[in-house]
């Protein structure tokens, strides 16, 4: 049958990373490939209390129709938490979303035409880049260097791509680990002013910090209602609720909620109360901050088992929060043949090409560390490291020919 779907569906790439999750399910496999949370940390129990007295105080509300906003009380929980981080808002300003996927997607129906271009960092959130792909529009990258970002680059990138919006994760970022340094957010924003460009910054991972000191999102700086900031409760309840929140001005708001509206009227009312009652009853800080040492201990035993086992040539990246590091293999490596050979030594991991607009990065992958035990890390890494010196043993022959 000829099937004639939009002309946008070919410009969607399928992803490797869905398809490598199929075969995670496998008990013997050790996965640094998903972006998963630890689950041994989700506060069920909490969870469960709070979904009780949500259900015996307020159960016809909670299961009713809500307004596209957001759950008030939620909305406040969510401008506080803003606050904390450096950002001047109020709950006003707050737009509550299935997730911080679902803005992705409303921001580039919102802002997108087919043809525009959208800057992005190379290499970036691939499920961002799925996002704004279906709008049919390409990608213009900026530079990067060890700091992320280069905000010198930009001017000229602006003048001769007129960009609809400029895509960031400034913290953390997926799936590099790096973060953006203060003196750089301002030099970005105070270009994004000069030119009138808008900000998405993306920001799932800023409040796992587990070493050095705090950077303010660039949004905190934002005077002119240009930054779109995007945040969610996945890293730091649990992605099962799917609730995320946007920070930005009046006039975009107000497009998104109609743009929301359209797609899902509202976000899960019932969820939107739980995680109410669970960030008001209960010490959601403590909570976080055990992730936070859970994590940067997972990182850091990543990190040694990667020292002790890899061979010569292989660098990583050394983040101070979230929950990915960044390998970069020597010359003449591809991952994606690497993929293959670890699959057979049962260890998984996220080859680096999905995450380049243009498909390239071969000699790239992403490790997650949240998602394994103490155990599965330094097991998971001896594993690799096997494969990675049976892939460079050929190398080495060849040049030394
Ligand atoms: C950079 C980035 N943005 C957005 C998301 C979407 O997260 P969620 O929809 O669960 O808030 C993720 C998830 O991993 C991510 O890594």
């Amino acid at each position: 049958m000829n099937t004639r779907f939009a002309r946008r569906m070919s410009a969607v790439r399928p992803s490797t990373i869905r398809e490598i999750l199929k075969v995670t399910e496998q008990a013997d496999i050790i996965s640094f490939a998903g972006g998963l949370p630890a689950p041994e940390l989700f506060p069920v129990e909490e969870i469960s209390t709070a979904c009780e007295r949500v259900l015996r105080t307020g159960g016809p509300g909670a299961l009713q129709y809500g307004p596209s906003e957001g759950f008030a009380p939620l909305r406040e929980c969510f401008a506080a938490e803003s606050r904390k981080r450096g950002i001047d808002c109020t709950a006003e300003d707050i737009l509550i979303t299935t997730g911080s996927q679902q803005p992705l997607d409303l921001v580039s129906k919102i802002f997108l035409d087919a043809g525009d271009c959208v800057l992005t960092e190379s290499p970036t959130y691939m499920a961002a880049l799925q996002a704004f792909q279906t709008y049919e529009v390409h990608f213009v990258t900026v530079p990067t260097d060890a700091e992320g970002l280069i905000p010198e680059a930009l001017p000229e990138l602006i003048e001769r791509e007129r960009p609809k919006f400029l895509y960031t994760i400034p913290s953390f970022q997926n799936p590099t680990g790096m973060t953006l340094t203060a003196e750089r957010r301002c030099k970005l924003y105070e270009i994004a002013a000069r030119y009138g460009l808008i900000v998405l910054e993306d920001d799932p991972y800023g409040a796992l910090r587990y070493a050095g000191k705090p950077i303010a999102p660039i949004k905190s700086l934002d005077t002119e209602g240009l930054v779109i900031y995007l945040s969610t409760v996945s890293k730091t309840i649990a992605p099962g609720l799917r609730l995320g929140w946007v920070v930005a001005s009046e006039e975009i708001r107000r497009k998104l909620t109609i743009v929301k509206q359209a797609a899902d009227l509202h976000t899960s009312s019932l969820d939107q109360r739980i995680a109410h009652r669970y960030l008001t009853d209960f010490d959601s800080e403590a909570h976080v901050e055990r992730i936070r040492r859970s994590y940067g201990e997972r990182f850091s035993i990543m990190d040694a088992a990667l020292r002790e086992t890899m061979p010569p040539g292989f660098t990583w990246t050394h983040p101070e929060g979230g929950m990915f590091l960044w390998v970069t293999c020597p010359e003449g490596v591809d991952t994606c043949e690497l993929m293959m050979e670890a699959l057979k030594r049962k260890v998984l991991f996220v080859p680096g090409r999905d995450f380049f607009p243009d498909a390239s990065g071969q000699r790239f992958m992403r490790l997650n560390f949240s998602n394994a035990t103490p155990e599965q890390i330094r097991e998971g890494v001896g594993r690799l490291a096997e494969v990675c010196h049976a892939a460079v043993a050929p190398l080495a022959v060849i040049a030394s020919l």
